[in-house]
């Protein structure tokens, strides 16, 4: 099938079946273009819990489609490729975390959104990159945190809110393989631009950057900036939005240290319109998880999406 094809077909199956196409900032442009909503994981999240079709389409990894299934478990929910994963996810498995955690029995256990159910249903609170800073200010100072599993995230709240949290050893492959150096390099060359990069960065990076947020808050900072020119440090499938919403701004993306020197994230671009295509007719993969797992997950990030609403960050 060809390329205009395939999408047309993808439109009507997915009116045909009463399916709706969520999709991360980070999957192919044309998958972005199919998605009836497109955002970060905070925003994805919510509006997975909102969906009322019959069928959710999750054009992300496989961490943010068990999200949505455990938020919205009477739905269907279909991930075009099933073995798209994340670094951070594999890096934290549920046996290593649950000693991890037994031997810090007075610790609170705050999780990163990029983790198994199996990791969330062991935690107390879940967090995303939008809003993790206001989450852990919000707690008591006393309270003692473990936060898993991205240590450079982790790192980066412990640094602006003076806390002592104890954090698992994982990080992004993508954000984690961009360095300093390639930044000041750019920078040497482009005095006049702003680096703006995410918190899953190294540290190093980090403190090279002139604003750090998340992916949504990247987009807002640019979208109000004055500057013409940005030095770009996270996942390069965010450029696509970026562009479009600045037509009159320049982005200047930093090399990766990685094999193929691109900020392409390879799970996330596992998705294409064929999986897409295949996925809807067939309804499979499909995401399935046990009901236990999908309560004990369920409440932590409830916890987050209330307290997120109390704090002022969703609406
Ligand atoms: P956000 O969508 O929360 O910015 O996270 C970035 C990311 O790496 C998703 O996998
Ligand atoms: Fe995981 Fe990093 Fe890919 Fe996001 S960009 S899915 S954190 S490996």
């Amino acid at each position: 099938m060809d390329t205009e094809t395939l999408k047309r077909e993808i439109v009507r199956l997915k009116k045909e079946k009463n399916a709706v196409i969520l999709g991360h900032y980070y999957q192919r442009e044309e998958i972005q273009d199919l998605s009836d909503y497109i955002g970060d994981s905070l925003a994805l999240a919510q509006e997975a819990q909102r969906c009322d079709q019959d069928i959710i389409v999750f054009c992300g990894v496989h961490f943010m489609a068990e999200t949505a299934k455990i938020l919205n478990p009477s739905r269907k929910v279909l991930l075009p490729d099933i073995t798209a994963s994340c670094s951070l996810a594999e890096s934290c498995k549920g046996e290593d975390f649950a000693k991890f955690k037994a031997e810090h029995p007075d610790h609170m256990v705050i999780s990163y959104v990029n983790c198994s159910a199996e990791i969330k249903a062991l935690s107390d609170l879940i967090c995303t990159s939008g809003n993790a800073e206001k989450l852990v200010r919000s707690l008591p100072e006393e309270q003692k945190i473990i936060f898993a599993p991205d240590k450079n995230l982790g790192g980066y709240i412990n640094s602006i809110t003076g806390r002592n949290m104890l954090l698992w050893d994982g990080v992004c492959m993508v954000h984690d393989a961009l360095h300093a150096e390639s930044v000041m390099k750019l920078k040497m060359q482009h005095p006049d631009a702003i680096v703006i990069a995410h918190p899953e960065c190294n540290s190093a990076l980090l403190q090279v950057s002139d604003f750090v947020g998340s992916t949504k808050a990247m987009l807002n900072y640019i979208s109000k900036s004055t500057c013409k020119k940005f030095i770009v440090a996270t996942e390069t499938g965010i450029l696509y939005e970026m562009r479009k919403n600045n037509p009159d701004k320049e982005f200047l993306v930093v090399p990766s240290g990685s094999e193929c020197g691109c900020a392409d994230c390879s799970y996330m671009k596992q998705n294409t319109l064929e999986k897409l295509y295949s996925c809807l007719l067939n309804e499979s993969p499909e995401i399935l998880l046990d009901e236990e797992t999908i309560e004990r997950a369920k409440k932590p990030i409830v916890r987050m999406l209330d307290m997120s609403k109390q704090l002022g960050i969703i609406k």
